[in-house]
């Protein structure tokens, strides 16, 4: 079965957009397995938009440029593969790609033969140019059949931006997973607001088919092509886009450039408690606790169930000041008549500490503080 777990791996767009060539996809593949990334889960190598000739050729097919990709794109996904990688690609159910080059609608059965030819393992298919009379769902099964129709493996992973409301149908035509926001930028504006819009919508995210909220921008410090040079976010932000990625359960598609991360990016991308975490067996969105006390304007509070009764236990402060604030355990089923607390350790301090009486703690400016908790009784 594909997508047991939410796929994790490393998309060119974020950094790269359009400047994408055989070159830099060998040597992030390289990086990927001498750095530690597949190692940490990261098994993906997906190459976006803009990777093609601006047209067909005189039989139909969509041809890769040959200045980017002088050996053709079997020769990459053989690279791809024989570093134990798995190889991805890009088209779009519209007449164009976003970017204008070529893409699949009324295409898809050839395109399908093609990308298994070239032996993909993973197909991003995006939305742009679709005709406005077109049926949205019935473009992405017909992608999907046709997938199926190649006797190949290939995860599907649909784009759409959450039009037609993909949480609730696209796990049913087949798609692997399913972006449901528009395009992330490298700010803590843009992923905070990602975050709000789905974390009601993650019920249907679960094996087989995930809610996709945008591949990452750690690292990337304002470079890049969904950066406004103006030096991106700062190390906690990153920290805390990161952690609540992988608090929802959220593909993690890198976007930075893994060939020139610095150590404390790599480091958070292949922390092994959080990608645990993303990664937990009983793929669970986290229980989010509502509260309309005036303090807590500005905070995001949330419990995860993971497997082997254990929680995650998290505190997001959206504000750009640093802030004490409290969990109530109470508000997340353990009343104070229960006897019941919980045995907590901070997943980035390794901290422990036990607490019978709610969770009271420092959280940085737009920073997240997490705990693995174990239930425990007087
Ligand atoms: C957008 C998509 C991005 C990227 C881009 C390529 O529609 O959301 O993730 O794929 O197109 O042009």
């Amino acid at each position: 079965m594909l997508a047991q777990r939410p796929p994790m791996g490393w998309n060119t767009w974020n950094t790269f957009g359009k400047d994408i060539n055989e070159e830099l996809v060998m040597q992030t593949a390289d990086a990927m397995v001498e750095k530690g990334y597949l190692a940490a889960g990261y098994e993906y190598l997906v190459i976006d938009d803009c990777w093609s000739l601006p047209e067909r050729d005189a039989d139909g097919n969509i041809v890769p440029d040959p200045e980017k990709f002088p050996h053709g794109m079997k020769y990459v996904a053989d690279y791809v593969h024989s570093k134990g990688l798995k190889f991805g690609m890009y088209s779009c159910a519209g007449t164009r790609t976003c970017a204008g080059y070529p893409s699949s609608y009324a295409h898809e059965y050839r395109d399908a033969r093609m990308f298994a030819e070239i032996g993909i393992d993973f197909l991003k298919y995006d939305f742009c140019y679709f005709p406005q009379h077109g049926d949205c769902k019935h473009a992405y099964i017909t992608m999907s059949m046709a997938l199926k129709s190649t006797g190949r493996e290939i995860l599907f992973s649909a784009c759409n931006w959450g039009k037609e409301e993909p949480w609730n149908w696209m796990r049913s035509v087949g798609a692997h997973m399913y972006r449901s926001t528009g395009d992330i930028n490298d700010t803590f504006v843009s992923y905070k607001d990602i975050l709000d819009s789905q974390i009601d919508k993650f019920a249907m995210s679960a094996p087989g088919c995930f809610n996709d909220i945008d591949m990452l921008i750690c690292g990337m410090y304002g470079k890049g092509f969904v950066s406004f040079n103006n030096g991106g976010c700062n190390d906690e932000e990153y920290k805390s886009h990161f952690a609540l990625w992988c608090l929802f359960g959220a593909p993690l598609m890198i976007g930075g450039d893994i060939r020139n991360m610095n150590d404390l990016t790599r480091e958070l991308l292949q922390n092994k408690e959080l990608i645990a975490i993303d990664q937990d067996e009983e793929c669970r969105p986290p229980f989010e606790v509502h509260s309309n006390h005036w303090f807590d304007a500005d905070t995001r509070k949330f419990v995860k169930h993971l497997s082997g009764n254990e929680y995650v236990l998290a505190i997001f402060n959206t504000c750009p000041a640093e802030r004490k604030l409290e969990l109530s355990f109470d508000a997340i089923g353990v009343t104070t008549e229960s006897g019941c607390g919980f045995e907590l350790r901070d997943i980035f301090s390794g901290e422990e500490m036990t607490r019978f009486d709610n969770l009271y703690v420092d959280v940085p400016p737009h920073g997240v503080r997490m705990f693995r908790a174990k239930l425990i009784s007087k």
